[in-house]
């Protein structure tokens, strides 16, 4: 019998033709060992989601970014643990194939370990997460060993770490000097002994990512940290055109579905102001025969 790929269900059913495997920290770690870059999107609903997942992403982040791409905040300070897990909860029904990793949003896991470990713990038993990223170094390695040893692989967070914007003065570039370079490369070796199962690199030099990267048994995921990182990940709104900001060097978009839905929604607007839509076709009528109603929706 395999063990390695007995879905009969699930993305590969809902879509027709897909039956690719379910990834796991193991098929990242193999990746890294094979060269084959691991590929990583942030979303943060259903639709989203399952969009992702079935184009075969490898690892989907519900990124506390989300305080900003859907709930329009200007940072991810605010974002509570009860909304990450309503949104993590909602791309889990999605996901069939996919890692699935919970961001752990600022100041659920800064006041204390024994804190940090008990909402890790909602976010894998409440919202089906398959891991947790929180941010942070050095300063975090109690928290990823005790997760770790709870059974709960953990994401690091080096560079630019958006929690921590008003220490950094900004969203700046990290790991500039030599010494905050080998910082970085420090944390992330203290981050991988204590047991993290991949680490994220956001906006440092793609020198210094390289690096770490080269540095590390497990793998890392560059979002402005150049290309030499193991995998690479972006938000969801930056990659189609839906973050209303003008973009970060870093982002390349591959796509732009603010076009696409004002066109949709300002054709919709202009057939109802001139009546043009619903049409008869689109409506229900009184005189039709009994089984043929039964068959409308
Ligand atoms: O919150 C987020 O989306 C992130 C990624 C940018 C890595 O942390």
């Amino acid at each position: 019998m395999s063990i390695t790929n007995f879905r009969t269900t699930g993305a590969g059913a809902a879509s027709g033709s897909r039956a690719a495997s379910k990834v796991t920290f193991q098929t990242l770690q193999e990746k890294k060992q094979g060269h084959r870059p691991i590929s990583a999107l942030t979303a943060y609903d259903y639709a989203t989601a399952r969009l992702v997942d079935e184009a075969d992403v490898d690892l989907i982040l519900v990124g506390d970014s989300l305080a900003m791409v859907v709930m329009g905040y200007e940072t991810t300070l605010p974002v509570t643990v009860d909304e990450m897990l309503h949104h993590t909860r909602a791309v889990r029904r999605a996901v069939k194939r996919a890692v699935v990793v919970a961001d752990m949003p600022f100041g659920s896991y800064q006041n204390s370990v024994a804190e940090g470990v008990a909402n890790a713990v909602r976010f894998v038993k409440e919202a089906g997460a398959e891991a947790v990223k929180i941010e942070g170094g050095a300063v975090r390695c109690e928290l990823v060993e005790r997760l770790t040893n709870a059974g709960i692989p953990v994401v690091g967070h080096l560079g630019l770490t958006p929690q921590a914007v008003h220490r950094m003065g900004g969203y700046k570039v990290q790991g500039r000097t030599q010494a905050a370079a080998e910082e970085l490369a420090r944390d992330a070796r203290m981050l991988e002994a204590a047991g993290a199962s991949v680490i994220v690199l956001e906006g440092m030099p793609m020198e210094v990512a390289a690096e770490i990267t080269a540095q590390l048994r497990i793998p890392t995921i560059g979002i402005g940290a150049g290309p030499n990182c193991d995998g690479q990940i972006l938000v969801f709104h930056d990659l189609v055109n839906l973050s209303f900001s003008p973009p970060a060097k870093f982002v390349r978009r591959y796509g732009d579905a603010a076009a696409l839905f004002r066109s949709a929604i300002e054709s919709y607007r202009r057939d109802v102001e001139e009546r043009a839509f619903p049409s008869e076709a689109e409506s229900y009528g009184l005189a039709v025969q009994a089984n043929a109603a039964s068959r409308q929706h």
